[in-house]
């Protein structure tokens, strides 16, 4: 796909009904000859829309002008280019933590949670979170649930631990501050919660391990304690990860204690059978040991359960 493509596609798929300023700005950059070039001198990776616009914001540049976003990026080029060779697009949306939440509720507790993917660990909390059924805080996962009752109880976490390639670090405000950039300009709502959710976080850091998803998760696991179900769960990760390497992590999770809770996209993470999703909106699939439950929006908006049987407890 040129880079060209890549962004009237996102404009198209991604962006639109979801934020018009980017599918205004990426629509614009898909017929921007100037721009189109000074991406292709970098990498297929770091030539994504979210990564050069979250650079953008980053350097407090104009995202909601296709005109000043032009001027501003090539004037800028040489400090933006070293931005986005930098940088990944690494968001962390604790939002995710409402539609964990009916299958985590329903395992044997306490839980040992290990996410592998964790960005700054902002999913580990989903016992110190709120929404409008259950917990208590600053900040509110609101969650539209269809097809299934919501747990009325919070899961009991014994211990926390996050895998990434770059953990990044809630206590360092650049660090916050990179997050805060790559959420789209209108999700003003998401930028209060990540702050009150980083807030949340520093006060009790995450154990957060530099590594793999394969190589260093078997290490990892091996230090949850005894007595407490082993949880491994991953959201919006492995569209990253190549596909030998994702085959080799499903391999890996299925032969390690405990249970294992995805949530990606069915391109990232193929079921043999899966109803259609509720819209045309982009849409992640939340599953248990393999098993498909649910349709999920990709901030954890709403959640579609379509598996026969409720969430309800589990076998350890
Ligand atoms: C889009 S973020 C999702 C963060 C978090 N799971 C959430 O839902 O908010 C994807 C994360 O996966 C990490 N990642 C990608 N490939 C990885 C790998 N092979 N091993 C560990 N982490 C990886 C990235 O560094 C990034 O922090």
């Amino acid at each position: 796909m040129t880079t060209a493509a890549t962004y009237a596609a996102f404009a198209a798929t991604e962006a639109r009904g979801v934020s018009p300023t980017y599918e205004r700005l990426a629509l614009a950059v898909s017929r921007d000859e100037e721009i189109l070039a000074l991406l292709d001198s970098v990498p297929p990776a770091k030539r994504q829309p979210n990564l050069l616009f979250g650079v953008v914001q980053f350097r407090g540049g104009p995202v909601a002008e296709p005109v000043a976003f032009h001027d501003y990026t090539v004037a800028n080029w040489p400090a933006i280019e070293a931005e986005l060779r930098a940088r990944a697009t690494q968001t962390n949306e604790p939002g995710r933590c409402a539609v964990l939440l009916p299958v985590l509720a329903a395992l044997p507790q306490p839980l040992a949670l290990l996410e592998v993917g964790a960005s700054a660990g902002l999913c580990l909390f989903p016992d110190r979170y709120g929404d409008h059924v259950v917990g208590s805080g600053d900040v509110v996962c609101e969650c539209a649930a269809t097809g299934l009752t919501p747990p009325v109880r919070l899961p009991e976490v014994a211990w926390r631990a996050g895998l990434d390639l770059n953990p990044l670090d809630v206590t360092d405000p650049a660090d916050v501050a990179w997050l805060e950039a790559l959420i789209w300009p209108e999700h003003i709502h998401r930028r209060a919660r990540l702050r009150a959710s980083a807030a949340r976080a520093a006060a009790e850091p995450p154990l957060l391990m530099r590594g793999d998803l394969v190589d260093d998760l078997p290490a990892l696991a091996g230090q949850a304690p005894d007595g407490a179900t082993l949880v491994i769960f991953h959201s919006s990760v492995l569209f990253y990860v190549p596909a030998p390497r994702r085959q080799a992590f499903t391999a890996l999770v299925r032969e390690l204690p405990g249970h294992w809770i995805a949530n990606e996209s069915p391109g990232a993470l193929a079921y043999d059978a899966l109803p259609p999703p509720p819209s045309g909106a982009l849409h992640n699939v939340l599953a248990l040991d393999g098993v498909p439950l649910a349709w999920t929006s990709p901030h954890g908006q709403s959640i579609t359960w379509f598996a026969k049987s409720l969430p309800r407890d589990v076998d350890s």
